[in-house]
Protein backbone atom coordinates (compact mmCIF):
# COMPACT_ATOMS: atom_id res chain seq x y z
CA UNK A 1 0.00 0.00 0.00
CA UNK A 2 1.17 3.21 -0.92
CA UNK A 3 1.47 5.58 1.84
CA UNK A 4 3.09 8.86 0.35
CA UNK A 5 4.09 9.47 -2.64
CA UNK A 6 5.00 13.12 -2.90
CA UNK A 7 8.20 13.90 -4.79
CA UNK A 8 10.69 14.84 -3.68
CA UNK A 9 11.81 18.15 -5.70
CA UNK A 10 14.91 19.28 -4.27
CA UNK A 11 17.94 18.78 -6.27
CA UNK A 12 21.23 17.81 -4.63
CA UNK A 13 23.72 20.12 -6.36
CA UNK A 14 27.79 19.03 -6.97
CA UNK A 15 29.40 22.24 -7.05
CA UNK A 16 31.96 20.34 -9.43
CA UNK A 17 30.01 19.60 -11.90
CA UNK A 18 28.11 22.72 -11.23
CA UNK A 19 28.49 25.66 -14.25
CA UNK A 20 27.10 28.65 -13.21
CA UNK A 21 27.91 29.68 -17.16
CA UNK A 22 25.49 27.62 -18.44
CA UNK A 23 22.83 28.52 -15.81
CA UNK A 24 22.33 31.80 -17.24
CA UNK A 25 18.84 32.23 -17.77
CA UNK A 26 19.37 35.59 -19.67
CA UNK A 27 20.74 33.81 -22.22
CA UNK A 28 17.80 32.40 -23.27
CA UNK A 29 15.59 34.73 -23.15
CA UNK A 30 17.11 36.52 -26.20
CA UNK A 31 16.53 33.44 -28.13
CA UNK A 32 13.37 31.54 -26.49
CA UNK A 33 14.97 28.87 -27.46
CA UNK A 34 17.14 26.03 -25.71
CA UNK A 35 19.01 23.48 -27.81
CA UNK A 36 16.03 23.29 -30.07
CA UNK A 37 12.83 23.64 -27.45
CA UNK A 38 10.81 26.34 -27.90
CA UNK A 39 9.27 28.10 -25.34
CA UNK A 40 9.15 31.72 -23.20
CA UNK A 41 6.31 30.90 -20.54
CA UNK A 42 8.10 30.77 -17.08
CA UNK A 43 6.97 26.89 -16.62
CA UNK A 44 9.12 26.36 -19.39
CA UNK A 45 12.02 28.33 -18.63
CA UNK A 46 12.31 26.44 -15.25
CA UNK A 47 12.24 23.17 -17.25
CA UNK A 48 14.95 24.80 -18.77
CA UNK A 49 16.42 25.85 -15.90
CA UNK A 50 16.50 22.23 -14.05
CA UNK A 51 17.81 20.97 -16.96
CA UNK A 52 20.82 22.76 -16.63
CA UNK A 53 20.98 21.86 -13.39
CA UNK A 54 20.70 18.34 -13.36
CA UNK A 55 22.40 17.15 -16.74
CA UNK A 56 25.82 16.55 -15.39
CA UNK A 57 24.34 14.77 -12.15
CA UNK A 58 23.88 11.51 -13.57
CA UNK A 59 20.70 10.72 -11.64
CA UNK A 60 17.97 8.98 -12.66
CA UNK A 61 15.26 11.24 -13.91
CA UNK A 62 11.74 10.98 -15.08
CA UNK A 63 10.21 12.94 -17.07
CA UNK A 64 6.21 13.40 -17.13
CA UNK A 65 3.62 15.29 -19.53
CA UNK A 66 0.80 14.51 -21.85
CA UNK A 67 1.21 13.48 -25.56
CA UNK A 68 3.57 15.74 -27.77
CA UNK A 69 4.64 17.81 -25.04
CA UNK A 70 8.00 17.53 -26.01
CA UNK A 71 9.39 14.71 -23.64
CA UNK A 72 11.59 13.30 -26.25
CA UNK A 73 13.58 16.52 -26.92
CA UNK A 74 13.87 17.22 -23.27
CA UNK A 75 15.41 14.24 -22.54
CA UNK A 76 18.10 14.82 -25.76
CA UNK A 77 19.16 18.13 -24.24
CA UNK A 78 19.45 16.51 -20.72
CA UNK A 79 21.71 14.41 -22.78
CA UNK A 80 23.28 17.18 -24.84
CA UNK A 81 24.26 18.99 -21.65
CA UNK A 82 25.62 16.42 -19.99
CA UNK A 83 29.22 15.29 -19.85
CA UNK A 84 27.83 11.96 -21.69
CA UNK A 85 27.28 14.09 -24.91
CA UNK A 86 29.98 12.45 -27.04
CA UNK A 87 28.91 9.24 -26.11
CA UNK A 88 25.71 7.40 -27.49
CA UNK A 89 22.23 8.47 -26.88
CA UNK A 90 19.52 5.60 -27.10
CA UNK A 91 15.74 5.84 -27.06
CA UNK A 92 13.36 2.54 -26.69
CA UNK A 93 9.57 2.99 -27.19
CA UNK A 94 9.20 0.56 -24.21
CA UNK A 95 5.15 0.91 -25.50
CA UNK A 96 5.72 0.08 -28.58
CA UNK A 97 7.64 -2.92 -28.53
CA UNK A 98 6.18 -6.40 -28.16
CA UNK A 99 6.30 -7.20 -24.58
CA UNK A 100 8.00 -10.58 -25.29
CA UNK A 101 11.08 -9.20 -27.40
CA UNK A 102 11.21 -5.98 -25.11
CA UNK A 103 13.29 -7.76 -22.79
CA UNK A 104 15.85 -8.83 -25.14
CA UNK A 105 16.08 -5.46 -26.85
CA UNK A 106 17.16 -3.87 -23.94
CA UNK A 107 19.30 -6.23 -22.64
CA UNK A 108 20.10 -8.21 -25.52
CA UNK A 109 20.60 -12.53 -25.88
CA UNK A 110 22.86 -15.00 -26.27
CA UNK A 111 22.64 -17.20 -29.42
CA UNK A 112 20.38 -19.94 -29.59
CA UNK A 113 18.44 -17.79 -26.82
CA UNK A 114 14.99 -17.97 -28.38
CA UNK A 115 13.75 -19.24 -32.00
CA UNK A 116 15.30 -17.29 -34.69
CA UNK A 117 18.05 -16.24 -32.44
CA UNK A 118 20.89 -17.17 -34.85
CA UNK A 119 23.37 -15.05 -33.28
CA UNK A 120 24.52 -13.14 -30.19
CA UNK A 121 23.17 -9.13 -29.80
CA UNK A 122 23.81 -6.98 -27.49
CA UNK A 123 20.69 -4.76 -25.99
CA UNK A 124 20.20 -0.93 -26.09
CA UNK A 125 21.90 -1.10 -22.78
CA UNK A 126 25.02 -2.00 -23.77
CA UNK A 127 24.76 -0.36 -27.02
CA UNK A 128 24.53 2.79 -24.51
CA UNK A 129 27.60 2.06 -22.77
CA UNK A 130 28.91 5.92 -21.63
CA UNK A 131 26.00 7.36 -22.45
CA UNK A 132 22.47 7.75 -21.66
CA UNK A 133 19.70 5.44 -22.25
CA UNK A 134 16.09 6.88 -22.53
CA UNK A 135 13.01 4.88 -21.41
CA UNK A 136 10.43 6.15 -23.65
CA UNK A 137 6.35 5.33 -22.48
CA UNK A 138 8.29 3.04 -18.97
CA UNK A 139 4.56 2.63 -17.63
CA UNK A 140 3.74 0.70 -20.28
CA UNK A 141 6.46 -1.93 -19.08
CA UNK A 142 5.38 -5.43 -17.75
CA UNK A 143 5.79 -6.17 -14.28
CA UNK A 144 8.33 -8.32 -14.92
CA UNK A 145 10.67 -6.29 -16.85
CA UNK A 146 10.19 -3.14 -13.95
CA UNK A 147 11.63 -5.72 -10.93
CA UNK A 148 14.91 -5.86 -14.18
CA UNK A 149 15.25 -2.71 -14.70
CA UNK A 150 14.88 -1.97 -11.05
CA UNK A 151 17.94 -3.98 -11.04
CA UNK A 152 19.70 -2.03 -13.41
CA UNK A 153 19.18 1.14 -11.65
CA UNK A 154 20.22 -0.17 -9.00
CA UNK A 155 23.43 -2.52 -9.71
CA UNK A 156 23.94 -1.13 -13.19
CA UNK A 157 24.56 -4.73 -14.13
CA UNK A 158 22.43 -7.33 -16.09
CA UNK A 159 22.74 -10.70 -17.80
CA UNK A 160 21.56 -11.16 -21.83
CA UNK A 161 18.48 -13.09 -22.27
CA UNK A 162 19.66 -16.77 -22.24
CA UNK A 163 23.04 -16.18 -20.96
CA UNK A 164 24.67 -16.00 -17.52
CA UNK A 165 27.33 -13.48 -17.67
CA UNK A 166 26.82 -10.59 -15.71
CA UNK A 167 27.28 -7.17 -17.93
CA UNK A 168 28.13 -3.92 -16.27
CA UNK A 169 27.79 -0.27 -17.93
CA UNK A 170 27.84 2.74 -17.07
CA UNK A 171 24.43 4.43 -18.60
CA UNK A 172 22.64 7.02 -17.28
CA UNK A 173 18.59 6.51 -17.42
CA UNK A 174 15.61 8.84 -18.08
CA UNK A 175 12.72 7.99 -18.92
CA UNK A 176 9.52 9.52 -19.70
CA UNK A 177 5.71 9.02 -19.53
CA UNK A 178 2.23 10.16 -20.24
CA UNK A 179 0.92 8.25 -17.30
CA UNK A 180 0.75 9.35 -13.98
CA UNK A 181 2.69 7.16 -12.51
CA UNK A 182 1.76 7.57 -8.85
CA UNK A 183 -1.94 6.05 -9.91
CA UNK A 184 -0.61 3.06 -11.50
CA UNK A 185 1.14 2.49 -8.51
CA UNK A 186 -1.83 2.55 -6.59
CA UNK A 187 -3.65 0.38 -9.40
CA UNK A 188 -1.19 -2.18 -8.79
CA UNK A 189 0.11 -1.75 -12.53
CA UNK A 190 3.69 -0.21 -11.75
CA UNK A 191 6.16 -1.17 -8.83
CA UNK A 192 6.01 1.02 -5.82
CA UNK A 193 9.86 0.03 -5.70
CA UNK A 194 10.81 0.98 -9.26
CA UNK A 195 8.47 4.27 -9.22
CA UNK A 196 10.46 5.34 -5.77
CA UNK A 197 14.40 4.72 -7.80
CA UNK A 198 12.50 6.44 -10.65
CA UNK A 199 11.46 9.79 -9.00
CA UNK A 200 14.89 10.81 -8.15
CA UNK A 201 14.62 13.90 -10.35
CA UNK A 202 10.57 14.14 -12.10
CA UNK A 203 10.62 17.27 -14.83
CA UNK A 204 6.77 17.95 -15.31
CA UNK A 205 6.22 19.32 -19.13
CA UNK A 206 3.00 21.54 -18.69
CA UNK A 207 0.72 20.62 -21.57
CA UNK A 208 0.20 23.67 -24.22
CA UNK A 209 -3.19 24.48 -22.87
CA UNK A 210 -1.14 25.31 -19.46
CA UNK A 211 1.19 27.74 -21.48
CA UNK A 212 -0.61 29.88 -24.12
CA UNK A 213 1.99 32.43 -23.74
CA UNK A 214 3.86 30.04 -25.98
CA UNK A 215 1.44 29.52 -29.17
CA UNK A 216 2.18 32.56 -30.93
CA UNK A 217 6.24 31.84 -30.55
CA UNK A 218 5.70 28.71 -31.70
CA UNK A 219 3.87 29.33 -34.76
CA UNK A 220 5.89 31.85 -35.75
CA UNK A 221 8.45 29.46 -35.30
CA UNK A 222 7.03 26.48 -37.18
CA UNK A 223 5.98 28.83 -39.98
CA UNK A 224 9.58 29.88 -40.40
CA UNK A 225 11.30 26.65 -40.42
CA UNK A 226 8.38 25.08 -43.06
CA UNK A 227 8.69 27.94 -45.26
CA UNK A 228 12.02 27.38 -45.72
CA UNK A 229 12.37 23.39 -45.67
CA UNK A 230 9.45 23.56 -48.14
CA UNK A 231 10.51 26.56 -50.52
CA UNK A 232 7.35 28.53 -49.59
CA UNK A 233 6.45 31.96 -48.53
CA UNK A 234 4.30 32.14 -45.58
CA UNK A 235 5.22 34.24 -42.78
CA UNK A 236 2.28 36.11 -41.69
CA UNK A 237 -1.13 35.23 -39.25
CA UNK A 238 -3.70 37.40 -39.10
CA UNK A 239 -5.21 38.38 -35.37
CA UNK A 240 -7.91 36.46 -35.33
CA UNK A 241 -6.46 33.47 -36.94
CA UNK A 242 -3.89 33.58 -34.36
CA UNK A 243 -6.75 34.16 -31.51
CA UNK A 244 -8.72 31.24 -32.59
CA UNK A 245 -5.19 29.13 -32.07
CA UNK A 246 -5.34 30.77 -28.80
CA UNK A 247 -8.45 29.72 -27.54
CA UNK A 248 -8.60 26.36 -28.70
CA UNK A 249 -7.42 23.01 -26.20
CA UNK A 250 -4.42 21.17 -28.14
CA UNK A 251 -4.96 17.93 -26.97
CA UNK A 252 -2.07 17.09 -29.51
CA UNK A 253 -0.15 19.72 -27.91
CA UNK A 254 3.13 21.26 -29.66
CA UNK A 255 3.31 18.01 -31.68
CA UNK A 256 -0.55 18.78 -32.75
CA UNK A 257 0.35 22.80 -33.49
CA UNK A 258 3.69 21.47 -35.27
CA UNK A 259 1.84 19.61 -37.85
CA UNK A 260 -0.93 21.90 -38.60
CA UNK A 261 1.13 24.72 -39.39
CA UNK A 262 3.05 22.83 -41.69
CA UNK A 263 -0.56 22.02 -43.42
CA UNK A 264 -1.08 25.03 -43.36
CA UNK A 265 2.81 26.22 -44.70
CA UNK A 266 2.05 23.89 -47.70
CA UNK A 267 -1.59 24.21 -48.58
CA UNK A 268 -1.12 28.41 -48.73
CA UNK A 269 1.93 28.43 -49.97
CA UNK A 270 2.40 32.01 -49.25
CA UNK A 271 1.04 34.88 -48.11
CA UNK A 272 -0.62 35.32 -44.95
CA UNK A 273 -2.63 32.65 -43.02
CA UNK A 274 -6.03 33.48 -42.10
CA UNK A 275 -9.31 32.16 -39.63
CA UNK A 276 -10.71 30.42 -43.10
CA UNK A 277 -7.52 28.72 -43.41
CA UNK A 278 -8.26 26.74 -40.24
CA UNK A 279 -9.69 23.79 -40.25
CA UNK A 280 -13.08 23.24 -39.13
CA UNK A 281 -12.39 21.44 -35.78
CA UNK A 282 -10.15 24.30 -34.39
CA UNK A 283 -12.58 26.61 -35.26
CA UNK A 284 -15.33 25.23 -34.04
CA UNK A 285 -13.84 25.02 -30.92
CA UNK A 286 -13.38 28.80 -30.99
CA UNK A 287 -16.86 29.32 -32.07
CA UNK A 288 -18.80 26.86 -29.27
CA UNK A 289 -17.24 29.88 -27.02
CA UNK A 290 -15.11 27.28 -25.11
CA UNK A 291 -12.40 29.02 -22.87
CA UNK A 292 -8.96 28.43 -23.11
CA UNK A 293 -8.34 25.11 -21.09
CA UNK A 294 -11.43 24.95 -20.25
CA UNK A 295 -12.16 21.22 -21.14
CA UNK A 296 -12.39 19.20 -18.67
CA UNK A 297 -10.65 15.87 -18.26
CA UNK A 298 -12.24 12.54 -16.21
CA UNK A 299 -10.08 13.58 -13.53
CA UNK A 300 -11.70 16.59 -13.68
CA UNK A 301 -9.84 20.30 -13.44
CA UNK A 302 -8.62 22.35 -10.58
CA UNK A 303 -10.51 25.17 -10.55
CA UNK A 304 -8.78 27.97 -9.22
CA UNK A 305 -5.49 26.72 -11.62
CA UNK A 306 -8.39 26.65 -14.62
CA UNK A 307 -9.57 30.25 -13.65
CA UNK A 308 -5.45 31.42 -12.71
CA UNK A 309 -4.08 30.53 -16.51
CA UNK A 310 -7.25 31.86 -17.95
CA UNK A 311 -6.41 35.21 -16.51
CA UNK A 312 -3.24 34.76 -17.21
CA UNK A 313 -3.61 33.74 -21.31
CA UNK A 314 -5.79 37.01 -21.13
CA UNK A 315 -3.41 39.54 -19.71
CA UNK A 316 -0.81 37.90 -22.07
CA UNK A 317 -2.70 38.38 -25.22
CA UNK A 318 -3.32 42.34 -24.19
CA UNK A 319 -0.03 43.02 -23.53
CA UNK A 320 1.41 40.66 -26.59
CA UNK A 321 -1.45 43.24 -29.21
CA UNK A 322 -0.55 46.21 -27.45
CA UNK A 323 3.33 45.44 -27.79
CA UNK A 324 3.49 45.68 -24.08
CA UNK A 325 2.30 49.45 -23.18
CA UNK A 326 0.30 48.79 -19.94
CA UNK A 327 -1.94 51.57 -20.34
CA UNK A 328 -3.71 49.79 -23.84
CA UNK A 329 -3.40 46.97 -22.47
CA UNK A 330 -5.30 47.77 -19.24
CA UNK A 331 -7.93 49.50 -21.54
CA UNK A 332 -8.48 46.51 -23.62
CA UNK A 333 -9.26 44.11 -20.64
CA UNK A 334 -11.38 47.14 -18.90
CA UNK A 335 -9.05 47.36 -15.97
CA UNK A 336 -7.28 50.11 -13.83
CA UNK A 337 -3.11 50.29 -14.99
CA UNK A 338 -2.67 49.52 -11.45
CA UNK A 339 -4.70 45.89 -11.43
CA UNK A 340 -3.07 45.09 -14.86
CA UNK A 341 0.91 45.90 -13.41
CA UNK A 342 -0.37 43.94 -10.08
CA UNK A 343 -1.49 40.72 -12.04
CA UNK A 344 1.24 41.26 -14.03
CA UNK A 345 3.90 40.86 -11.28
CA UNK A 346 1.91 38.46 -9.49
CA UNK A 347 2.26 35.88 -12.45
CA UNK A 348 5.75 36.49 -13.25
CA UNK A 349 4.46 37.97 -17.27
CA UNK A 350 7.63 39.13 -18.74
CA UNK A 351 8.12 40.61 -22.60
CA UNK A 352 11.03 38.58 -23.77
CA UNK A 353 10.91 40.03 -27.23
CA UNK A 354 12.64 43.31 -26.17
N1 LIG B 1 8.92 23.29 -27.21
C1 LIG B 1 9.07 22.75 -28.42
N2 LIG B 1 9.74 23.43 -29.38
C2 LIG B 1 9.88 22.93 -30.63
N3 LIG B 1 9.40 21.74 -31.02
C3 LIG B 1 8.73 21.01 -30.11
C4 LIG B 1 8.55 21.48 -28.76
N4 LIG B 1 7.87 20.54 -28.08
C5 LIG B 1 7.64 19.53 -28.94
N5 LIG B 1 8.16 19.81 -30.16
C6 LIG B 1 8.04 18.98 -31.38
O1 LIG B 1 6.81 18.31 -31.28
C7 LIG B 1 6.93 16.95 -31.65
C8 LIG B 1 6.59 16.06 -30.45
O2 LIG B 1 7.64 16.17 -29.48
P1 LIG B 1 8.13 14.89 -28.66
O3 LIG B 1 8.16 13.68 -29.54
O4 LIG B 1 9.39 15.25 -27.95
O5 LIG B 1 6.91 14.78 -27.64
P2 LIG B 1 6.60 13.66 -26.59
O6 LIG B 1 6.15 14.35 -25.35
O7 LIG B 1 7.78 12.75 -26.48
O8 LIG B 1 5.36 12.91 -27.25
P3 LIG B 1 4.88 11.37 -27.04
O9 LIG B 1 4.38 11.25 -25.63
O10 LIG B 1 3.75 11.24 -28.02
O11 LIG B 1 6.06 10.51 -27.34
C9 LIG B 1 8.36 16.77 -32.15
O12 LIG B 1 8.36 16.96 -33.55
C10 LIG B 1 9.11 17.89 -31.47
O13 LIG B 1 10.20 18.28 -32.23
MG1 LIG C 1 8.08 10.77 -27.16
Amino acid sequence: MVTNLAFNNSISEEPCLYREDVYDINKLDNRHEFKGIIGRCSRIYEVFRTVQKVADSDSTIIINGETGTGKGLIAKAIHQSSYRKGKPFVQINCGAIPENLLESELFGHVKGAFTGATTSRPGKFEVAEGGTIFLDEIGDMSPELQVKLLRVLEEREFERVGGSNTINVDVRVIAATHRNLEKEVKKGNFREDLFYRLYVIPITIPSLRERKSDISLLVSHFMKCFSKNKNKDVAEISDDAMAIMMGYSWPGNVRELKNLVERLVVLKGQGKIISCDLPEKIKGEAVCGKMPGMEISKEGVCFNTAVSEFEKSLIFQSLEKTKWVKNEAAKLLHLKRTTLVEKIKRYDLQNHST
